[in-house]
């Protein structure tokens, strides 16, 4: 269990106000052969709080305190759950997910599988699956790795973005909606859905799609996720369960 460090104490306190650590500003130097963008990515990165947070409390990326800041809002995060997460490396939410989930309740044991086209190091008590969650066959291997219902499934995935806005958002709500299909595949009933979508156009489709099957569906823009980003998040909660009727939808 990683330990909060001072002026960012409990899990709540995280996910309710962010770090709160006062930083000097960090300039990087025009060195030979680094190109502007990756000076202003850097410089970026060596000041931003949750950056450095992440690294202090043994997260893999500043992606964990999005995941910290949803639950903290919505608590779908649950003792002894059954999660996927999809899109998971560098691994930053399967840490966070591990760290609740496997503290299990009532003898039930959580699990964490996750999966990425990208390797990932290993994370102790992380079932992890290389492949790309377009591959047919990617639900069948969720599903046997899993060996049972989900509570949850969560999805970060984004493909790399192209600079084409239009593109860029057909690409991750399409990553998005067959992540849905998944859920609605493997979730218990009253089980919950988190994916990362764009805004752009048709989220507000895909979130009366989920109403269909969720007896709770809200989109947030947690404070770690960048002011200057179109993404967001959908947290569908209450699953409703596998029906004749709604299996075709
Ligand atoms: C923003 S990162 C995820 C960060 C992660 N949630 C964390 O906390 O560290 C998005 C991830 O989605 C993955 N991804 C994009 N397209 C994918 C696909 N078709 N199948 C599996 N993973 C995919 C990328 O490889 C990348 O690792």
């Amino acid at each position: 269990m990683t330990k909060a460090p001072p002026g960012y104490k409990t899990r709540k306190q995280r996910a309710a106000t962010g770090p709160t650590v006062r930083m000097k500003h960090t300039k990087v130097k025009t060195a030979r052969g680094r190109k502007i963008s990756s000076k202003l990515w850097l410089e970026r990165q060596l000041n931003d709080p949750y950056v450095i947070e992440a690294g202090r409390q043994g997260y893999r990326s500043r992606a964990a305190f999005k995941l910290l800041e949803l639950d903290g809002k919505f608590h779908f995060l649950k003792s002894g759950a059954r999660v996927v997460d999809l899109g998971a490396t560098p691994g930053g939410w399967s840490q966070v997910a591990a760290e609740i989930v496997l503290k299990g309740k009532n003898g039930k044991a959580g699990k964490v599988v996750a999966l990425d086209i990208q390797a990932m190091e290993p994370l102790p008590d992380v079932t992890f699956l290389l492949q790309d969650f377009m591959d047919s066959d990617a639900p069948d291997n969720l599903k046997a790795a899993l060996g049972g219902e989900a509570d949850l499934v969560i999805s970060d995935m984004a493909a790399k973005a192209t600079g084409h806005t239009p593109t860029d958002h057909l690409r991750i709500m399409g990553l998005c909606e067959t992540a849905l299909q998944f859920a609605r595949e493997v979730l218990a009933t009253d089980g919950a859905f988190v994916a990362k979508v764009l805004q752009g156009g048709t989220e507000g489709d895909l979130l009366n799609a989920m109403k269909t099957d969720f007896k709770v569906v809200r989109h947030a823009k947690p404070p770690a996720s960048r002011q200057d980003s179109a993404e967001m998040y959908v947290v569908a909660t209450g699953f409703k369960g596998r029906t004749l009727g709604r299996l075709e939808t």
